[in-house]
């Protein structure tokens, strides 16, 4: 079980060395080895995916990412920044289908901006196509033309692209609840007329789960309006971007969510769908959930070790229902504990 560890810019390796403790405690034998992503990379090494980290990120079966990105690199060009070494990973392994789950732990209920009876219970999983669409479609750029400056991009999918991620998606529902509900903009979109099409000739495969279709600006409105309503949801690089932030949030913790990018293969990115908080980096004050979260989902979907992805879940439930803390999630009456601390309760309940 080879696995390539990328702590990241900002809070990731505070969040990082967390995780890699919680790992360290299975009794599973694990190959770990670091490499900088992103600005740490440009940093080190000019590059923010640099050769020394490609070889490593594709010789490993799983990558587990802390976060990446901040001020410092913001004013570089495009190619050299963080944002873009995460692009290229995603798309040089191939890592096409984005799992986003958005839970809402009992516990935390109070941290949602909604009502509790709105979000009570919440368990929602984004499937977000990751290496297609707009994000890496061509032509793009921005040009001079008649005197003056001119943007554009190109959005794009083949129909294998989207069979393969609606496949991801199918598969995911008939574990769940076996309803599936599809999002796109096919009133004013062609890409996503194909999307559509693409989605209903692949329902008959997957005859147990209940398919629906949804625009994405409903889709966005009805998140916040009644998102009990979802179980699955499967959509595009661009518009799973934005949905999935926005799930992420009704939770009121995107401190404790994890994710996971796959292959076709079952090899998978893993990483917290938070950022790297710049703010308060270097604070030992972030929530290292997520990421521990992550590494259970890495030991699910990569290493089929169900037993011990059971177990890091039922630790972490264990600390949150112990009254531990750290600052995204606290509220009185509860105990405020550090990124350290927070580490450290879960090993206690491991
Ligand atoms: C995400 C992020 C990335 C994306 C950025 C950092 C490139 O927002 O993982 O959702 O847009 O995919
Ligand atoms: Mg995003």
């Amino acid at each position: 079980m080879k696995i390539c560890v990328l702590p990241g810019d900002g809070i990731g390796p505070e969040i990082m060395a967390e995780a890699v403790r919680v790992l360290k405690a299975l009794d599973l034998k694990f190959e770990m080895e670091e490499a900088h992503l992103g600005g740490c990379a440009v940093d080190a090494a000019g590059d923010p995916y640099p050769e020394a980290t490609q070889r490593l990120a594709q010789a490993a079966d799983a990558v587990l990412l802390g976060a990446v990105g901040g001020p410092k690199w913001d004013t570089l060009a495009r190619e050299l920044r963080p944002e873009r070494g995460l692009l290229g990973i995603r798309k040089q392994l191939g890592l096409f289908a984005n799992l986003r789950p958005a839970i809402l732990y009992p516990e935390l209920a109070n941290a949602s901006t909604l009502k509790p009876e709105v979000v009570a219970g919440l368990d929602i999983l984004i499937v977000r196509e990751l290496t297609g669409d707009i994000y890496f479609g061509q032509p793009r750029g921005i040009e001079l033309r008649d005197g003056e400056r001119y943007g554009f991009n190109t959005m794009h999918y083949t129909e294998s692209e989207i069979r393969r991620i609606l496949r991801v998606a199918f598969e995911a529902a008939r574990k769940r609840s076996k309803k599936l509900c599809s999002v796109d903009k096919m009133n004013v979109l062609e890409t996503t007329q194909l999307w559509r099409d693409v989605a209903n000739e692949t329902a008959p495969e997957y005859p147990d789960v209940e398919l629906s279709h949804m625009l994405v600006d409903n889709a966005a409105m009805q998140l916040v309006r009644n998102p009990k309503q979802f179980d699955v949801m499967v959509t595009g690089n661009m518009f799973g971007d934005i949905l999935s932030d926005e799930a992420s949030m009704l939770t009121g913790s995107i401190g404790m969510l994890p994710s996971a990018s796959l292959d076709s293969n079952n090899k998978g990115l893993y990483e917290p769908s938070h950022g790297s908080a710049p703010d308060i980096a270097g604070q030992g004050v972030a929530n290292p959930l997520a990421t521990i979260l992550s590494a259970a989902m890495m030991l699910r979907y990569t290493f089929a070790q169900e037993a011990a992805a059971l177990r890091i879940e039922s630790a972490v439930k264990k600390v949150l229902a112990q009254g531990y803390r750290t600052g995204d999630i606290y509220e009185p009456g509860t105990q405020k504990v550090g990124t350290k601390a927070m580490g450290d309760a879960v090993l206690a309940a491991l």
